[in-house]
């Protein structure tokens, strides 16, 4: 297969340092990207730059320090808020997606659904994205979850079918982090919005690999992680329309999040800082931004061509591993870099093991993910999931090693 010449994959693992290191005596395979993906150096100086430099807290001092950390916190937001086509004021600084999602779960809906109203969501979601909404139902609220079908695409009839006059709330993933489908996002929305319902998206697999656009999207909130798009740990946000999240109560409270504060009552700050209470993760907002600034000096179409260019080459090279299932649709164009298999009937996590051994890390499990391996009738998956530094040479080492399990395992 022919590789894109965009992508200068030399210089952009020169950027990663722990891409050259071992693992078991064996360079390092990094596979488990949709886990958390690793840093590039321009981020961790970014972080190192802010501590050595300009560290303080933000929004209250005015002395210099203050207000250079807090101008580039404010930056980062201002990065990431361009990234999906958002302005700075509807992008709320959260731990990450299962923060975000739990922010719309307390302040949305906890006060505005009521016994009756319904949610509906997918088989496919991250425990994040399902658990959060279950809670609901000690308020009356049902919770429905449309159905994949064979090739693990959304069953947008199902879907459709599951919208009543009572739906208040649709909930999805962009992309499913087990089967890596791509959902048609933009016609749920339209679905969703036909029927009064808003859209919530769970974008923590497409963010970091796709443009995404929440205008073009039409969605309603969006759920983002900046440690699976080349940010540090501890750091994501909230995307919400201005008017929704101006209508919403917040639901942490302390310092920082208030404009005026008297003994029995307080005035909420404007937004987005009604929903950031006490000190944020102000070096970790600031990785963020580094974080969004590399994204764009490579750029998200040639990354998301590159996976696909890769999940292509992976899925035909394990086409030739004999009894290797592969799950999710078949067409690397439908699917992020996401690609969950099993090897006859060896355990995902003997199989994970084996590949470590190789300096191959993959993840094995139900990939927070259980009510979909039970409607796919799986006990476990082990997962070889892409980013912009992978290789096609990285995917021949998974293929052979794949081989070598089966004679290890004396597979016919
Ligand atoms: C689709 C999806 N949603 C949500 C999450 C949760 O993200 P975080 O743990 O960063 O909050 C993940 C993490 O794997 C995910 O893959």
């Amino acid at each position: 297969m022919l590789f894109q010449k965009s992508l200068d994959m030399q210089g952009v693992r020169a950027d990663f340092p722990i891409l050259s290191r071992t693992v078991n005596n064996k360079p390092l395979v990094y596979f488990d990207n949709a886990a958390t993906t690793q840093k590039p150096v321009q981020v961790m100086q970014a972080m190192d730059d802010y501590y050595r430099q300009h560290n303080a807290n933000i929004h209250r001092g005015i002395h210099a320090l203050a207000e250079e950390a807090t101008e580039a916190h404010e930056n980062a937001r201002a990065k990431i808020a361009k990234l999906i086509n958002a302005k700075p004021e509807e992008m709320v600084f959260t731990r990450g997606t299962t923060e975000a999602i739990n922010l719309v779960a307390y302040s949305w809906a906890l006060n505005r659904l009521q016994k009756g109203d319904e949610i509906v969501s997918t088989v496919m979601e991250h425990h994040s994205n399902l658990v959060t909404w279950q809670f609901l139902r000690a308020k009356g609220v049902t919770v429905k979850h449309a159905d994949i079908k064979d090739d693990g695409t959304l069953d947008l009839d199902n879907l459709a079918a599951l919208l009543t006059d009572k739906t208040r709330l649709v909930t999805l993933t962009q992309v499913s982090n087990v089967l890596g489908t791509i959902n048609p996002v933009r016609a749920v929305a339209k679905l969703a919005h036909e029927n009064g319902a808003l859209v919530l998206v769970d974008a923590a697999q497409s963010v970091p690999h796709m443009p995404v656009d929440v205008k073009s999207l039409d969605c309603d909130f969006l759920a983002l992680s900046g440690h699976k798009m080349l940010g540090p740990t501890g750091i994501g946000c909230l995307y919400g329309r201005k008017h929704l999240l101006e209508g919403m109560e917040p639901f942490m409270f302390g310092g920082e999040m208030i404009r005026e504060v008297h003994l029995d009552s307080a005035k909420w700050n404007e937004l987005p800082y009604k929903f950031e209470a006490g000190t944020p993760n102000i070096a970790g907002a600031i990785g963020l931004g580094a974080a969004v600034d590399y994204l764009n000096r490579i750029g998200l179409e040639t990354i998301r061509r590159h996976e696909v260019q890769l999940t292509e080459h992976a899925l035909e090279a394990l086409r030739e591993v004999k009894g290797l299932q592969v799950y999710g649709p078949a067409a690397a164009e439908d699917r992020g870099g996401v690609i969950s298999f099993n090897l006859a009937d060896i355990h995902a996590h003997d199989m994970a093991t084996i590949l470590d051994s190789e300096g191959i890390a993959v993840r094995s499990g139900h990939h927070c993910a259980q009510p979909l391996m039970e409607r796919l009738g799986l006990p476990a998956t082990s997962r070889a999931s892409f980013y912009l530094y992978n290789t096609a040479q990285e995917v021949d080492k998974l293929a052979e090693t794949l081989q070598q399990a089966r004679k290890v395992f004396k597979l016919k």
